[in-house]
């Protein structure tokens, strides 16, 4: 077993709350860690006997809540899960605090996504148990970083060296925030597609000191997708935005823009797709995402070992 020397705030706790907390090392190690779980999955079909797991998730999701409940049982443990965290008594007005306090009683772990920006901190403040962010809005998504980065070191072997393109929403896509945050540990450049209004945010962009970026109009696609080694596409985040942005004409991806790509790129995507890409694109040796899709569970597995071992 590993142990990633996660930073242990809030109660001593190992919480997962930010990509922020993962030092180069810990994620190579972690990813490590992961294949080593994925080509002995025989070696932890009851790691986590007798753990329970709560899921509480305050929006919608099918892959991150699926895939970690699916790693719990895969590894022996149970789940526990508020169908719709709007039917627990956080509609009744209780403080997420005092969830993450009560749910501690009834689970080992607790994995939470929910709309708020720092939503998981608040609930890990109180929680006798980890806390994973599983989306805390616009923010952050670290174990869909996790999952991005070890689905591109399975084909690429390692990260250094490789160009990125990120293309769609890049303001509110947590994913693709976590993502980026975890890539540019590395050396990587980077190329930013994304139509006027919807650009990283500023913070991002200046921490990005070490690593080279191009920007893109998303007229440019093609141009921009010519040395990218990877590209990473995003939805529109329609729930995060203003009506009047919602109208906004987005444009999408299609199998032409492929035509001058490299012949070993890969396309990511975190799912759901919407109308950002063309479903004839799946049939392409370079789609990667339902594989993206499948490694979540492996990464989760892992993780989820990682933080119940002691
Ligand atoms: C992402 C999310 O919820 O942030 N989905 C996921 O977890 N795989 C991406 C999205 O909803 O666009």
């Amino acid at each position: 077993m590993i142990n990633l020397n996660l930073p242990k705030s809030f109660n001593n706790l190992p919480h997962v709350l930010s990509i922020d907390q993962f030092s180069k090392d810990n994620i190579n190690s972690f990813l490590d860690f992961v294949s080593h779980v994925e080509h002995n999955q025989h070696l932890f079909l009851d790691s986590l006997k007798g753990k329970i797991l709560a899921t509480l998730f305050f929006e919608a999701s099918t892959r991150t809540r699926l895939s970690f409940e699916s790693a719990m049982f895969k590894t022996g443990g149970q789940v526990i899960t508020v169908e719709d965290g709007n039917s627990s008594s956080i509609k009744k007005g209780e403080s997420l605090e005092d969830m993450g306090k009560v749910v501690s009683q009834y689970a080992d772990i607790i994995v939470v996504r929910h709309p708020e920006v720092l939503s998981c901190n608040k609930i890990a403040e109180t929680a006798e148990v980890p806390v994973v962010n599983a989306g805390d809005g616009g923010h952050e998504h670290p174990t869909q970083a996790l999952l991005d980065l070890y689905t591109i070191k399975k084909e690429k072997n390692n990260f250094d060296g490789l160009k990125i393109g990120f293309f769609g929403d890049l303001k509110y896509a947590r994913s693709a925030n976590s993502t980026i945050k975890a890539l540019a540990k590395y050396n990587t450049t980077f190329s930013f597609i994304s139509q006027e209004g919807f650009e990283l945010s500023d913070e991002l962009t200046l921490s990005l000191q070490e690593n080279e970026y191009a920007i893109h109009d998303p007229s440019k696609l093609e141009e921009a997708l010519k040395e990218c080694d990877v590209l990473y596409v995003t939805r529109l985040q329609k729930e995060r935005i203003l009506a009047q942005k919602r109208s906004t004409e987005f444009s999408f991806l299609t199998k032409s823009h492929l035509k001058h790509s490299k012949s070993d790129l890969m396309i990511l995507h975190p799912l759901p797709r919407v109308d950002e890409m063309d479903k004839d694109i799946d049939n392409d040796p370079k789609a990667f995402y339902f594989k993206q899709a499948k490694n979540g569970v492996y990464v989760r597995m892992a993780l989820l070992n990682v933080l119940l071992a002691s």
